[in-house]
């Protein structure tokens, strides 16, 4: 399955799910990477693994649905299969969201629905919440709360700080986003309504659910 990975900073999800195609554990080839932000070290990283990677200035446009309508233009050259949101910094048109209906895929630090939006794993040391994790879900028009794939749940200490709990969920960002590609590029990924199901997958497990099979 061929994808486009839209990033705006440090690209670590990129490289996750890069290293997962050239692994062959996942089908197909990341065509292009796209950022907002010109210095996103995500971009150094594709180029490192041979993928064509590309700035675009939101300062060129007038409105947010200008850059958004451009976006749309250049990954539609690419024809992907899927579009995927890794650390991608800037909340989307409602235009952008309906150009790749159940073709748009997030990951969100926290347990959607809560914590959404920016300095998710500092909202939830601050609240005292004792479990937090991370989700891949579909992009729907409401932020960071699309129809779930998968959550990891990590529990929280009294000594996590935002860096310590940051840490322990992007490592399993680093498992789930390769894991709920694969399962969308193998086509047992169905949406109902506000409910995924992927087909033959082992439910009901901690701390992913469902589990995982290949990271
Ligand atoms: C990740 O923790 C991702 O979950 C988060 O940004 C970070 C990007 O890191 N995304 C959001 O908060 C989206 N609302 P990365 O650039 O190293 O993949």
């Amino acid at each position: 399955m061929d994808i486009v990975v839209l990033i705006s900073g440090r690209g670590s999800n990129l490289e996750a799910i890069a290293k997962a195609y050239k692994t062959g554990k996942i089908q197909g080839k990341i065509k292009l990477v796209i950022s907002n932000k010109k210095d996103a070290r995500g971009l150094e990283i594709a180029r490192e693994y041979g993928i064509p990677a590309e700035f675009h200035n939101p300062s060129k446009f007038d409105s947010r649905l200008e850059y958004d309508r451009h976006l749309i233009n250049r990954i539609k050259k690419e024809n992907p299969q899927l579009v995927v949101l890794a650390g991608y910094m800037r909340i989307l048109s409602d235009e952008f969201i309906d150009a790749f209906e159940g073709k748009l895929i997030n990951i969100h630090p926290s347990l959607t629905p809560a914590f959404t939006g920016l300095k998710a794993q500092k909202q939830a040391i601050e609240y005292g919440a004792k479990f937090s994790g991370c989700t891949v879900h579909f992009v729907s028009k409401e932020l960071d709360t699309g129809p779930v794939i998968v959550q990891a749940v990590v529990p929280i200490t009294p000594e996590d700080t935002e860096e310590t709990l940051s840490e322990k969920i992007l490592k399993f960002e680093h498992r789930i986003y390769p894991q709920a590609i694969k399962w969308i590029s193998e086509g047992r990924v169905k949406i109902e309504g506000r409910k995924v199901i992927v087909k033959d997958a082992k439910y009901g497990t901690i701390p992913v659910n469902p589990a995982l099979e290949d990271f």
